[in-house]
């Protein structure tokens, strides 16, 4: 490929304007006529059932329009009901499964009708027994379904053959995404067809899960979405009020529209379930790993079964002969955990990362050295060749930026004035995939190009990263292109979970792109009109929106002038991308070192990351505007998850008890200090056309255990149990 003009270059967000002016139109935000509010109502036990509604007290109010709940639910759902909705429990019946749960919709002319009628009804429960506590109940932890061990050498024989152990216990605290755009959906029928403004991160899972579950053919079902305020994970799937407000709609036979406020975003979609991590690392005396053992168990609710995969990370890591991993779950009467943010990798990070720093402690070894004896030159759990691996350059570069050969290895020498100063650091890493994907192509007689693919931008560039991929490939500035997304009437397209979308749709767009240059080649060609009739298409080469000859650039033509001759006002190329054989050759994989300065007041304990440097592998950056903000907000959430957030559920009472952003606490700019990511030069040649390989999820894994080993160093205090807060530090001090 020739010189990159726009892809790689820091442009500015595409919808960037239109996002800070306020006329970016999100979910809840559709003007349509007639439209009704809902308002949810949660229960307040988490088990038992519901013995009574009393509606009649917000039914008397002037706008209240109706009470839906399992008394006279808006739609009956016989047979609508498959295997992944089971969760959801769509008002089917009087069942309370956990607090939260949404029970009954009241729906107003008016929100604020709406909500008052809302607080006007009464429900009387008949309460069971319930058990929310994870930690107390480990005893009864189960192995999941389809998660059997699967052991690489002899982890006994690894043990024994070493010098040093480490073993310990790490624990990641139940964690909620806290997306700035609430959960909103906008339900429209127009007969038998459904319109679904929907806030998500999956616009063709949702329609075929809507459909499916409300038995209706998917393309009687058609999902929206032009902005997504942040999902996080948690707009992956499709939750109860998005069923409830179509099933409303339906009912009301007019739109309805239903948000949720913040207090009701913890419970009925989603959360990171809490995990109690078991480690043993075993080395010989110069470092080298002999075993692995890596047991993880997590909390997930009664009625569905949801893996926070852990163990990953252990297997793949490290070069290590010997690598023992297992997943316990433990089920309570809590919702339905979902992915949040590089799941799995996130709170396994953690535990692997922080074990190798008491590792590196226990041979007296600077922790990058340690590191690096154990480099993983391949990935020795599949045995495939990394498509490509800097993670060698990201210690290299993301230690020098940081000063980190000024680290003295004892903790609690350096000083600034009485602060403890702490450096530590850890490894991120992350899966690449690809998926299928469809895009369109539109090349008009004026020369522009409408490119257009049902996917969706999550907040992190994809209107900005297509446009460009798309004017790179078409040889078109990026005002001549308009990248259209966040309809399911457009091409298919996959969801955007697990940092996926840029190197699939990415990948689909450039194809789709150099098939227009192709078909405007095949026209010019065989156009007796053309000044390039009967050239050799290997001969012809596309510049500035214009096809000439390669050895007489004096014969050519403007890409509108080919689509005009073909008496079409129009060239349309469409074009389905599936993965390759790389899967099957490569290991494929994003790498980091992620380098953490923490001040620790000596009396107090208050911790604050004051620097905080990433180092990170990724393939080709697409833009390193948006990749950078996607790397600062993955260290934030690093740094949330270090210090600060848990979800608290009070077990006497079943129920989230920090359900707001006064109490569930998210680091604010006050709270990061200096965060400078950056990339290393990675070229993969195997990933896909670009060589793009996703960054979403990256820079979050391994940014917590970076703090917690700089708390470590800072202080000598180990706090295994994340967020490290003060009152763990001063108990741990104090015993
Ligand atoms: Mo991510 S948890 O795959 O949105």
């Amino acid at each position: 490929m020739s010189e990159s003009k726009i892809i790689g270059k820091p442009i500015d967000r595409v919808d960037g304007r239109l996002k800070v002016t306020g006329t970016a139109t999100y979910s809840a935000e559709w003007p349509l006529e007639n439209i009704a509010y809902g308002v949810l109502i949660q229960s307040t036990i988490p088990t038992g059932t519901i013995k009574a509604i009393d509606s009649r007290a917000a039914m008397k109010l002037p706008g209240a329009i109706a009470v839906f709940s399992f008394d006279n639910q808006p739609m009956v759902l016989a047979g609508g009901k498959g295997k992944e909705g089971e969760h959801l429990f769509l008002m089917q019946d009087n069942v309370v499964r956990y607090a939260g749960q949404n029970i009954a919709l009241v729906v107003g002319e008016s929100l604020e009708t709406a909500r008052y009628a809302a607080s006007l009804v009464k429900i009387t429960y008949e309460s069971q027994p319930f058990s929310t506590a994870f930690h107390d109940n480990v005893a009864r932890a189960k192995e999941a379904r389809g998660h059997e061990k699967a052991d690489r050498g002899d982890i006994a024989a690894g043990i024994a053959d070493s010098s040093v152990q480490v073993s310990a216990t790490y624990s990641t605290p139940t964690q909620s995404h806290n997306p700035l755009e609430p959960f909103a959906t906008t339900a429209h029928w127009n007969g038998d067809s459904l319109t679904l403004y929907e806030s998500t991160q999956s616009i063709f899972p949702t329609q075929s899960f809507v459909a499916e579950h409300l038995g209706m053919p998917p393309d009687k079902v058609r999902v929206i979405c032009k902005y997504t305020g942040g999902g996080f994970g948690s707009k992956l799937s499709v939750w109860s009020h998005a069923m409830l407000a179509a099933m409303a709609a339906r009912k009301l036979d007019r739109p309805v529209k239903v948000v949720l406020d913040r207090h009701q975003m913890y419970g009925p979609v989603g959360f990171r379930p809490a995990t109690i991590q078991r480690i043993v690392l075993a080395a010989k005396k110069d470092g080298e790993l002999t075993a692995i053992k890596h047991e993880s168990i997590n909390e997930t609710s009664r009625f569905k079964e949801f893996v926070e995969g852990c163990c990953a990370v252990s297997r793949i890591m490290y070069r290590c002969p010997n690598v023992q991993t297992s997943q316990l779950l433990v089920a309570t009467d809590i919702g339905q955990p979902t992915w949040m943010r590089a799941p799995g990798h996130t709170p396994g990070s953690f535990a692997l990362e922080c074990a190798m720093d008491e590792l590196a402690y226990a041979l007296k070894m600077d922790p990058i050295e340690l590191r690096l004896r154990n480099f993983a030159d391949r990935n020795y759990e599949s045995d495939r060749p990394w498509s490509s691996n800097s993670l060698r350059e990201c210690y290299r570069q993301g230690a020098e930026r940081f000063g980190w050969s000024n680290r003295q290895q004892e903790p609690g020498r350096q000083k600034d004035g009485r602060i403890l100063i702490g450096w530590g650091m850890a490894c991120a890493q992350h899966s690449v995939w690809r998926n299928a994907a469809s895009v369109r192509i539109v090349l008009s007689s004026d020369g522009e190009a409408l490119v257009q693919s049902g996917s969706q931008d999550i907040g992190t560039g994809t209107y900005t990263i297509m446009t460009q991929i798309a004017a790179e490939r078409l040889t078109l500035p990026c005002e001549r292109v308009r990248f259209e997304l966040g309809d399911s009437n457009l091409p298919d397209s996959p969801m955007s979970g697990g940092s996926t979308t840029a190197g699939s749709l990415g990948n689909a767009v450039a194809l789709a792109a150099d098939g227009v240059i192709a078909k405007l080649v095949d026209l010019a060609s065989n156009d007796p009109a053309s000044p390039l009739h009967g050239a050799n298409k290997s001969d012809v080469l596309a510049e500035n929106g214009m096809l000439y000859l390669k050895n007489r650039p004096q014969s050519k033509e403007r890409f509108a002038d080919i689509v005009e001759r073909t008496g079409k006002n129009s060239l349309e190329v469409k074009l389905a991308a599936k993965p390759g054989d790389e899967q099957s050759n490569y290991s494929m994989s994003t790498f980091g070192a992620q380098f953490a300065e923490v001040r620790v007041d000596p009396d107090l304990y208050t911790v604050r990351v004051s620097r905080f440097v990433g180092a990170y592998g990724a393939g080709r950056i697409l833009n390193p505007k948006t990749a950078r903000s996607q790397m600062l907000g993955g260290i934030t959430f690093g740094i949330g998850m270090a210090l600060m957030e848990q979800t608290y559920v009070d077990d006497r009472l079943g129920r989230i008890i920090n359900a707001d952003l006064a109490e569930y606490h998210i680091p604010v700019h006050g709270d990061c200090g200096s965060i400078e990511p950056f990339f290393v030069d990675e070229i993969d040649p195997h990933v896909n056309v670009l060589g793009a390989k996703g960054i979403g999820e990256l820079g979050t894994t391994g940014a917590s255990a970076a703090i917690a080993n700089a708390v470590f160093h800072a202080t000598g205090l180990r706090v295994r149990d994340l967020p490290i807060t003060i009152d763990k530090l001063l108990i741990a001090k104090g015993s």
